[in-house]
């Protein structure tokens, strides 16, 4: 570490050292090759979603989730209702502070149009324990076409820092037979 000034002033207009080329390309062509693996891992590794944005309003998207909850609510669970959408429809998950709203019932091996929008800022869909993630947004209504090839008891935790209550953003998917 320098402490005192380089004795050369003029330290910027000295030749690159050949050690240090020959770095600066292998870096780049690693960033080159790591480029071309997010296009690999998007088409092979299931890795990297294949989302679509649209703009919304979060009175527009309320208002279809609310209708969704209405329709197709099974149960309660500690106050949040659980939907039971039929396969192939549009599935409407809020986040707001500090909840994911409503519990969601999927069935196993059927595909459905999830979508994902914040009521108020910020958040990050996170679902456990497979780490799939998504940017929530208020304004955009994300949309991700899922087919749940495992049954269970998933949960969603909030992997965007969104305030005091962040840490109890808890949300659960379930996947039936
Ligand atoms: Cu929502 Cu952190």
């Amino acid at each position: 570490m320098a402490i005192t000034p380089p004795s050369n002033r003029l330290w910027w207009n000295e030749p690159i050292a050949k050690m240090e080329i020959v770095w600066i390309i292998v870096a780049f062509c690693w960033g080159l090759v790591m480029f071309g693996m997010m296009i690999y891992w998007h088409a092979e590794g299931d890795q990297n979603l294949s989302n679509e944005a649209y703009r919304t309003t979060p009175a527009a998207y309320a208002e279809k989730a609310n209708a969704m909850v209405e329709q197709y609510t099974v149960r309660e669970e500690s106050g949040y209702p659980v939907v039971h959408p039929p396969p192939g429809s549009d599935v409407y998950l809020i986040a707001r502070l500090w909840q994911w709203w409503p519990i969601i019932e999927f069935e196993k091996d059927q595909s459905y149009r999830l979508h994902i929008s914040s009521m108020d800022w910020l958040h990050g869909f996170s679902l456990q324990p497979v780490n799939i993630n998504l940017q929530i947004h208020p304004g955009y209504d994300m949309v991700v076409t899922v087919t749940p090839n495992q049954a269970g008891e998933f949960g969603v935790v909030c992997n965007e820092f969104c305030g005091i209550g962040h840490h109890t953003m808890i949300g659960k998917v379930y996947v039936v037979e």
